[in-house]
């Protein structure tokens, strides 16, 4: 055990990370049940998968066996719809039991405040130091170092870099991006993470309900075959470099990008990104023929063989916990 397990109440320092579209109630769900910990993407379990959001909790909590939860708050001020959306998917997650968040992007001091409340906790995705003083400035309990190899909205610097910048700062850090092996997080919290949260790994699992073809694609990609691109949601967002992916290319267009110039207009151009980009990655992610091609992974594929259950690959991490990281 380590802070980490020990506040959470989980068996393994590993954190199946919010993923939207990829994140079901079976997938998350499993890697708690196994004894890590399963972040619920709200977006992705209602508007993806179909639940309503109270049933799809309920429902991933039974297929946990009870044990801990998360769930992501990505906090995105461009709609005030959407605000509400979010700030009832922590308020019904607090009501169903659920005690970590991880929160994205803007300010997290509202899901602090209601997490507080239940002696909660509240780990902010940060790229760099400058986010991390942000995030503790609203109170949260954690950090997660989201690195450059991550899948998703990639940062900017390596893991070693993160771990150097936001060492001092006094809160547990997790890693996040690049890696897929047992050598990688025994690595990782060799650096000093108490834990490490893995995406792209757990979207290859018999628990995923993406299509097949998207899975093959993780399992048959190098790490030269992830590209980053502006284009989905005007920041870059890491996808395997297919036929469409190539076809709309990687950066923003010249209206995109005055769009996301101005303080109002940037509102107004995120939003146009996030209602499009939901639909076609919801699309792209469900589609047995494969016709979209428009699939998130982060370099971590290169270390991606092979399709396995989530409960095995918690297995296999827990293995691998050197007994320094975790006494
Ligand atoms: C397909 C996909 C979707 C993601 N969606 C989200 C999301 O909705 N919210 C979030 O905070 N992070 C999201 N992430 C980031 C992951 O939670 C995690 O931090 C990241 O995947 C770690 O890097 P890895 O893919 O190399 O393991 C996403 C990642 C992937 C691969």
């Amino acid at each position: 055990m380590n802070d980490f397990t020990r506040a959470v109440g989980v068996e393994v320092p590993l954190i199946c990370g919010p993923m939207f579209p990829c994140s079901n109630p079976e997938l998350v769900g499993a890697v708690s049940k196994a004894g890590g910990l399963g972040i619920i993407q709200p977006l992705s379990l209602t508007h993806v998968h179909g639940h309503r959001l109270r049933e799809g909790l309920q429902l991933t909590r039974r297929l946990a066996d009870g044990k801990p939860l998360g769930l992501n708050a990505l906090i995105e001020s461009s709609s005030r719809a959407y605000h509400r959306r979010i700030v009832e998917s922590v308020d019904v997650a607090l009501e169903e039991g659920v005690r970590f968040f991880v929160t994205s992007l803007g300010k997290p001091d509202w899901v602090v405040e209601r997490v507080n409340q239940v002696g909660g906790l509240v780990f902010h995705d940060v790229t760099d130091r400058r986010w991390a003083l942000k995030g503790l400035d609203a109170g949260v309990h954690g950090l997660i170092a989201v690195n450059r190899c991550a899948g998703g909205h990639a940062g900017h610097k390596s893991a070693e870099e993160l771990i150097d910048e936001l060492g001092d700062l006094g809160v547990p850090l997790i890693c996040a991006g690049g890696i897929s092996t047992p050598a990688g997080f025994a690595n990782a919290l060799g650096l000093g993470y108490q834990a490490v949260q893995m995406g792209t790994r757990f979207i290859a699992t018999d628990e995923c309900r993406v299509s097949d073809a998207y899975q093959r694609a993780i399992v048959e990609a190098r790490e030269e075959d992830i590209v980053l691109s502006e284009r989905i949601t005007g920041v870059p967002l890491a996808l395997i470099r297919t036929p469409y992916v190539e076809r709309m290319g990687l950066r923003a267009g010249p209206v995109a990008r005055w769009m996301l110039r101005g303080r109002r207009r940037k509102r107004l151009m995120r939003l146009v990104y996030a209602v499009r980009a939901s639909r076609r990655m919801k699309r792209a992610s469900l589609d047995e023929r494969g016709g979209q091609e428009l699939w998130q992974a982060g370099r971590s594929v290169a270390g991606i063989d092979a399709i396995l259950s989530a409960e095995e690959i918690v297995r296999q991490f827990a293995a691998a916990t050197p007994t320094s990281a975790v006494e």
